[in-house]
């Protein structure tokens, strides 16, 4: 098998003895998922990582367990939970929070692509992306980890670089002539001299900006200025991308250099003046950490799962950390915490200076890649089959288009309509238990169409006047979730509740629907909505880890 960027960063460096042994394999799976976009079989994880199937087996049910990935049939599957180990090094490290919205704005001013990346060894980790790209070229995600030589910002660190970084850039691209080592880029077809990327390093140096002109795929071209810290240094390369049927290279620094230097002056501004915010508090203990071994049961490798959590001890304002506040933050024992950083620090995620700790961009490795791109449906998916698996009855979640709900999910049972629903179905708001809970948290001048639009009596029961409509939405809201019997279609009752972004606002709703022969309207309250709550309430949680640095498709 060619080497890739999952093998320990310096092939020969010795293990340490006090290595954890699960913890490396534990990484080890998580490395090869992602590389696999996020889903694997156990059995082809067992080949591509070359251990035991009962290995592979036990360190799966950990990650479950830690809700780190979902097993569904034969396949391991990684869940947007585990983006707190990335959420852990991107709050630690400030710059997208202090940053992503003057890239954002760019990419809109521009109409193209723009990223910020930073360095990460002899590569550059994308930490932004603000996509605008057509069909045309490849698109990187947040956590991609590209050769420095074949990018624009890679010059631009490059400037930076010590003799030994030089020295272990040369060894990586003597031993992996084809970059097989970056999985997201297509193979190097023609060999390139090292001098070539040395020559474009000391331009960087001279002019402050770097080009690609199509150094990863025909067509891709890119412009890129760094980002200084207040001591001067390099902290992050923002770069403009589009591609040759709108710009040459050339072109695209004439037209481009000197709006994204004017982001570039703002974002440096931003980065000195930006308040040291107070240490946030620690991530507070995992869910597993509370349970007993039994509860856990004898798959659970603890191990693995403690030095895991290690990761999710750093954030905004404890980038760097001791190894007792390591201990603090996690309920680790000392000498625990100290074995699950030495082997951090051996596999390239954490680096140690002097007394303190910290992440390093590989912990992007762990998942983000693959579920940086997670959408709201793909995240309520699995809770609505578990929903829709205990009750019986079909479950769904839908969006608002227009004035109508659109379905983005759902897990039928048994088809209780006259119309047959699927992912894509537009069935009026008003009438529906999904348009409800959306409408009722939209503020007055939000509901307004909805209640001078076409009210149609669909059945006998259909409320159709704009003011009872407004007094029943009015209800909805402050009950949390509505109920409606029979005003879509005769023999139809549907419940439904609201999910809600990191920012409080109705995003989406979920619904179980039932003929009215299932339950009375009153078990329908006792018994699905509860259901129906946790189900929600679980959606979001996963909202709010998957949304901290990416912007979560609703459908
Ligand atoms: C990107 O953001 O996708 C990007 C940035 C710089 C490059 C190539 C691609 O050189």
């Amino acid at each position: 098998m060619p080497p890739t960027h999952l093998t320990p960063p310096k092939p020969d460096a010795v293990e340490p003895t006090e290595a954890v042994a699960p913890l490396m394999r534990g990484l080890a799976v998580l490395h090869r998922l992602t590389e696999a976009n996020g889903t694997q079989s156990l059995s082809g994880l067992e080949k591509t990582t070359g251990l035991a199937r009962s290995t592979v087996d036990r360190i799966a049910a950990t990650l479950a367990r830690m809700d780190y990935l979902r097993l569904d049939g034969r396949d391991a599957v990684l869940t947007p939970r585990l983006m707190e180990l990335g959420n852990a090094y991107l709050a630690a490290l400030r710059l997208p929070r202090l940053l992503d919205t003057r890239a954002d704005d760019l990419a809109d001013e521009l109409d193209e692509s723009v990223s910020l990346a930073v360095p990460d060894r002899d590569g550059i980790r994308f930490i932004h992306q603000a996509t605008r790209r057509r069909a045309m070229s490849l698109s990187f995600r947040i956590g991609d980890l590209l050769p420095a030589e074949r990018t624009a910002p890679g010059p631009l660190f490059a400037t930076e670089w010590t003799l030994e970084d030089w020295a272990r850039w040369r060894d990586r691209r003597a031993a992996d002539p084809q970059d097989r080592s970056f999985p997201a880029v297509p193979p190097r077809e023609r060999p390139t001299r090292d001098a070539e990327f040395e020559e474009r390093t000391h331009q960087a140096g001279t002019r402050g900006w770097a080009l690609d002109d199509q150094l990863i795929e025909p067509g891709l071209v890119a412009v890129s200025v760094p980002v200084r810290d207040r001591d001067g240094r390099v902290a992050c390369v923002v770069s403009v991308v589009s591609h040759t049927s709108r710009h040459s290279a050339e072109s695209l620094r004439e037209t481009m250099l000197p709006r994204l230097r004017a982001t570039v002056r703002a974002m440096e501004r931003d980065l000195r003046e930006a308040p040291v915010r107070p240490p946030a508090a620690p991530a507070g203990l995992a869910a597993w950490t509370g349970a007993s071994k039994q509860e856990l049961g004898r798959e659970f490798v603890e191990s693995l799962a403690r030095g895991l959590t290690v990761i999710t001890a750093f954030g905004e304002g404890r980038a760097e950390l001791t190894l007792t506040e390591v201990a603090q933050a996690t309920g680790l024992a000392r000498a625990t915490a100290r074995r699950a950083l030495i082997t951090l620090e051996h596999l390239g995620h954490v680096t140690a200076h002097g007394r303190h700790f910290t992440l390093t961009p590989r912990v992007l490795s762990l998942g983000f890649p693959p579920l940086s791109r997670t959408t709201l449906p793909q995240i309520a998916a699995p809770h609505l089959a578990d929903l829709a698996g205990r009750l019986h009855d079909s479950a769904s979640l839908a969006v608002l288009a227009g004035d109508e709900v659109q379905y983005t999910a759902r897990v039928a049972t048994s088809r209780i309509m006259s119309v047959n629903i699927t992912v894509g179905t537009r069935l009026p708001a008003y009438a529906t238990s999904l348009g409800r809970v959306m409408m009722a948290d939209l503020s007055p001048a939000g509901r307004g169409p909805f209640l001078t639009g076409r009210l149609d009596a669909l059945t006998p029961r259909t409320v159709t006047d704009p003011e009872a409509l407004a007094a029943v939405l009015d209800h909805v809201r402050s009950a949390g979730y509505a109920l409606v019997d029979g005003e879509l279609e005769e023999g139809l009752r549907s419940i439904a509740a609201p999910v809600r972004d990191r920012t409080g606002v109705v995003v989406a709703a979920v619904n179980v629907a039932m003929h009215s022969s299932r339950r009375t309207v009153e078990r329908c309250v006792a018994e699905v909505l509860p259901e129906l709550s946790a189900t929600a309430g679980l959606i979001e949680a996963d909202l709010r880890v998957a949304g901290r640095f990416t912007r979560v498709p609703v459908a």
